[in-house]
C-alpha cells in the first residue's frame, strides 16, 4: 500500500530512458546495416559512397511521394473511397511508386499505422461482458449518462436486444425476415449505422485527451509519463475500425450528417470534461466501451447463429488483414472479434487510467500491454495494481537490458 501513497512516475524514468536508448540504438544500427549494405558494393571511396547514398536517399524520397501513374488517374476520376484494396480514405501507402529494392520490410506494412495489438484465436474468443461497480458519485453520474445515452443510441439505431429462444434457433431455414419484421433483430444495414455512429464518436475521446496532455507537456515544459502516446494509440485504433467497416459500405448523406452532428456536441463536450476532470472523462470512456463490447459481442453472436445472412463467410476487408495481421482467408467475423477485442483494451486502459493521480502518475501501460486476456476479461487495474504492473515491467526491462 506504500505506492498508493507515491506517484508512479520515479518507479520508471530510470528505466524508460534506458529502454528509449535502447530503442534507438536498435534503429539506428538497422537504418545503418542497410546503408552499410549499399555503400560496401561502390569503390571504397568516401566521397563517392556518400553520393551514392544521398543520391539513392533522394531517389527514395522522390520516390515515396509520388502517386503511382494508374492512382493519379484513379483519383483523379474519384473512385477510389471504398474500393477493395484501395483504402478507404484516398490514397494509401502502396499507392505510392515505391522501388521494391530500396523499400525497408519495416515499411512494406502497416507503417501507417502506430502500434496495435496483434491477437491470438484465443484472445479473440476469451473476451467477457464486464461491468465495472462504480465507487464514486462521479463514476454513479457518468455510469449513468452512459446509459442514458445508450438507450437514446439505440433507438435511433433500432437496436433492441432480445435474446432469439431456442425453438426459432432449431427452424430451418432461419426466419430472418419476419424477425427482422418485428423488430427482434438487426439487419446487416442496420449493424452497420450503429456501428459506424459509434465508431465515429469513439475515436474522439483519445485524441481528445491526448491533444490536451501534450498541450500540457508544451505549456508547462513538463514531461507527459507515458499518457499521449497510448490515447493518440487509441484514437487511431477506432479511426481504423471506422475505416475498416467504411469498405463494406459507404453510408449515405444521412449517416454522414448524423455523424456531423455528433462529434460537434462531442468533442465539445468531452474537451469541457477533460478539462475539468479527466478522471471523470476516463470513467466515461470505460462505461462507454463496456457498451462497446456488449454490442459486438451481440453481433458476433448474430453473426455465429446465422441471423445476420448477409455477413456469412465474407471475406475480411485487406484494410484489416493489414492493420489486424489477419490470415489471408480471414473472414468478417474474425474482423469483428479483433475490434471487440480492442474495445475490450480500451476499456481496461481507461477505468485504470482513471484510478490513477491524473497529475503525477506514470502511465502504466507506457512501457508494455498488460496480456490481452487479462484486458478481455477484467474491467482495469485499481491504482495498486497499476504501481505493481509497473514495478514488472520495469524489471522486465532491466533483465532485457542486462541480457544486451
Ligand atoms: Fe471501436
Ligand atoms: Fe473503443
Amino acid at each position: 500500500m506504500a505506492l498508493v501513497r507515491q506517484p508512479l512516475r520515479p518507479l520508471v524514468c530510470g528505466t524508460i530512458a534506458r529502454s528509449s536508448t535502447i530503442a534507438y540504438r536498435n534503429f539506428a544500427s538497422t537504418s545503418w546495416a542497410g546503408h552499410s549494405a549499399r555503400v560496401d558494393n561502390k569503390p571504397r571511396d568516401d566521397s563517392v559512397s556518400q553520393r551514392s547514398f544521398h543520391q539513392s536517399r533522394a531517389e527514395l524520397d522522390n520516390a515515396s511521394t509520388a502517386l503511382k501513374p494508374e492512382v493519379r488517374k484513379r483519383e483523379a476520376e474519384r473512385t477510389v473511397v471504398g474500393e477493395e484494396t484501395q483504402g478507404s480514405e484516398g490514397p494509401h501507402y502502396k499507392d505510392q511508386v515505391m522501388p521494391i529494392a530500396n523499400a525497408s520490410p519495416l515499411t512494406s506494412q502497416g507503417s501507417w499505422t502506430m502500434m496495435n495489438p496483434i491477437y491470438t484465436d484465443e484472445e479473440l474468443n476469451v473476451v467477457k461482458i464486464v461491468n465495472r461497480p462504480p465507487t464514486t458519485f462521479s463514476d454513479r453520474f457518468v455510469q449513468r449518462l452512459v446509459k442514458f445515452l445508450k438507450r437514446g443510441f439505440d433507438f435511433a439505431t433500432g437496436y433492441k436486444s432480445i435474446p432469439i429462444d431456442d425453438a426459432t434457433l432449431a427452424l430451418r431455414p432461419l426466419p430472418v425476415e419476419q424477425l427482422r419484421a418485428k423488430g427482434q433483430l438487426l439487419s446487416d444495414k442496420n449493424w452497420l449505422l450503429r456501428i459506424i455512429l459509434l465508431e465515429s464518436i469513439a475515436g474522439v475521446p483519445g485524441m481528445v485527451g491526448g491533444t490536451l496532455r501534450h498541450l500540457r507537456s508544451l505549456r508547462l515544459l513538463r514531461r507527459d509519463g507515458g499518457w499521449i502516446h497510448t490515447l493518440l494509440e487509441e484514437a487511431e485504433n477506432e479511426r481504423m475500425h471506422l475505416l475498416t467497416f467504411m469498405t463494406i459500405a459507404q453510408p449515405s448523406w444521412f449517416v454522414r450528417a448524423l455523424v456531423l452532428g455528433a462529434q460537434g456536441v462531442f468533442y465539445n463536450a468531452f474537451f469541457l470534461t477533460y478539462l475539468v476532470s479527466p478522471r471523470t472523462a476516463h470513467r466515461f470512456v470505460g462505461y462507454l466501451e463496456e457498451e462497446a463490447v456488449r454490442t459486438y459481442t451481440h453481433c458476433i453472436s448474430d453473426i455465429e447463429k446465422g441471423l445476420v445472412p448477409e455477413w456469412e463467410n465474407v471475406p475480411a476487408p485487406r484494410i484489416a488483414i493489414d492493420y489486424w495481421r489477419l490470415p489471408e482467408d480471414a473472414k468478417l467475423l474474425d474482423v469483428i472479434k479483433a475490434v471487440r477485442a480492442d474495445e475490450a483494451t480500451h476499456r481496461f486502459v481507461n477505468h485504470s487510467l482513471s484510478d490513477l493521480d491524473q497529475k503525477r502518475d506514470f502511465n502504466p501501460f507506457a512501457l508494455g500491454e498488460a496480456d490481452a486476456i487479462t484486458r478481455g476479461t477484467t474491467f482495469g487495474f485499481t491504482r495498486e495494481q497499476s504501481a505493481q504492473f509497473v514495478k514488472e515491467q520495469q524489471q522486465k526491462l532491466q533483465n532485457q537490458a542486462k541480457r544486451l
